[in-house]
């Protein structure tokens, strides 16, 4: 299989870009555009009576999962255990009837996944994993493969595979949802329709390109960087500081905006940057409140939000405006000014951004 750079520096540049395309192709497939429904392939087990639903995956696609806990807990009422699939095979945790296991990997063959996924199956779960390659392992292994239509995904660092395996999984928390009738149809439509609207709002992110040049300049200078988000935007914050470490090397952190009282808070001065991803929903004054506590350590604040830097109650030093929407999908665009953020400032430093060093694209040993 060949698959060239096209006119993209990087394929990392190339797949970030692709992700309009590529996120429409796999919302299509779970989903009735029609109809504003979802369409989800039947996974063996009747959705209504799923108990628990387990996940479990590494690296990018852990966070993910991760974002799906918090979907599927809110809009389904199911409760979601989730954890590395490191940690998950040896800690021998118990499976409950009628739970659904789901897992996560991009390449289908991550040992670690793997054996996690036979773990399962060896305690009587129904096995689904979501999966970009669709002739893999796990997808094999498993009693429902769900596909993200991703496409080859090349760079080391996961951009594309990861906003498709939310598409997927945001479809599966809705089909919960709806078949144990904890959202009305009115309900399953205004989420639809907002899915059917992330490829158009993505494509308006990926147009406004000079912002990240300047934020990158002074990334590139930094030794440690803070992100920070509640919830469903704290996994985003994870991944964000997993994409800089990443192809950058420059030291990152993830932190739940509530917790930065706990710890980090430590670190801040001038010289550590933190950015702070803050949709504008019912969590905004909360993390308004951590944001101010950076300003006031004199912490250099890159917000990424929704809301007018106005109502951040400080000034930031750089705003990443992000467009108005249902707060549902933020995590899906939310993570493109992540990518490219990583992106400009591996860029700027001169780093191999398609092949950082010490790092493979799938992990297939222990
Ligand atoms: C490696 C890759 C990551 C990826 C992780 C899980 O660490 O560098 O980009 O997120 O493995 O891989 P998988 O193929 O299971 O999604």
């Amino acid at each position: 299989l060949l698959v060239d750079k096209g006119n993209y520096r990087h394929f990392m540049a190339k797949e970030i870009n692709e992700q309009p395309e590529v996120v429409s192709h796999t919302l299509a497939n779970y989903l009735d555009m029609a109809t504003a429904q979802v369409r989800f392939p039947d996974l063996g087990l009747d959705l209504a009576q799923i108990s628990r639903v387990t996940i479990s995956a590494c690296g990018t696609a852990y966070y993910a999962g991760l974002v799906a806990k918090y979907w599927i807990e809110r809009y389904a009422r199911v409760p979601v255990d989730i954890d590395v699939a490191s940690e998950m095979r040896y800690r021998e945790a118990p499976l409950p009837e009628n739970g659904l296991a789901v897992f996560v990997s991009q390449s289908g063959e991550t040992a670690d996944t793997l054996a996690t996924l036979r773990y399962c199956k060896a305690n009587k779960q129904r096995i689904a994993s979501i999966v970009n390659v669709r002739t893999s392992t796990i997808a094999r292994e498993s009693d429902a493969a769900l596909p993200t239509l991703a496409g080859p995904e090349i760079g080391v660092a996961s951009t594309k595979a990861f906003t498709c395996q939310l598409s997927v999984l945001a479809c599966l928390a809705i089909a919960i949802a709806k078949a144990r009738g904890a959202i009305t149809k009115e309900q399953e439509i205004a989420l639809v329709t907002a899915l059917t609207e992330v490829p158009r709002h993505i494509a308006a992110i990926l147009r406004q390109d000079e912002i990240y040049l300047s934020v990158a300049q002074e990334l590139a200078k930094a030794r440690d960087v803070l992100y920070l988000g509640r919830g469903s935007s704290f996994p985003i914050a994870l991944e964000g500081a997993l994409k800089l470490k990443e192809i950058s090397y420059i030291h990152a952190e993830g932190y739940a905006a509530g917790e930065l009282k706990h710890g980090p808070i430590a670190l801040i001065d001038e010289n550590v940057p933190v950015i702070v991803v803050a949709p504008e929903d019912d969590l905004f004054e909360k993390t308004v409140s951590n944001l101010q506590e950076v300003a006031a350590r004199g912490g250099q604040i890159i917000l990424i939000s929704d809301a007018a830097p106005e109502k951040a109650g400080c000034t930031p030093a750089a705003h990443i405006q992000m467009p108005k929407i249902d707060s549902f999908i933020a995590p899906l665009l939310y993570a493109v000014p992540i990518q490219l953020i990583a992106y400009h400032t591996a860029v700027q430093i001169g780093t191999d951004v398609d092949q950082p060093r010490n790092l493979a694209k799938s992990v297939t040993v222990e």
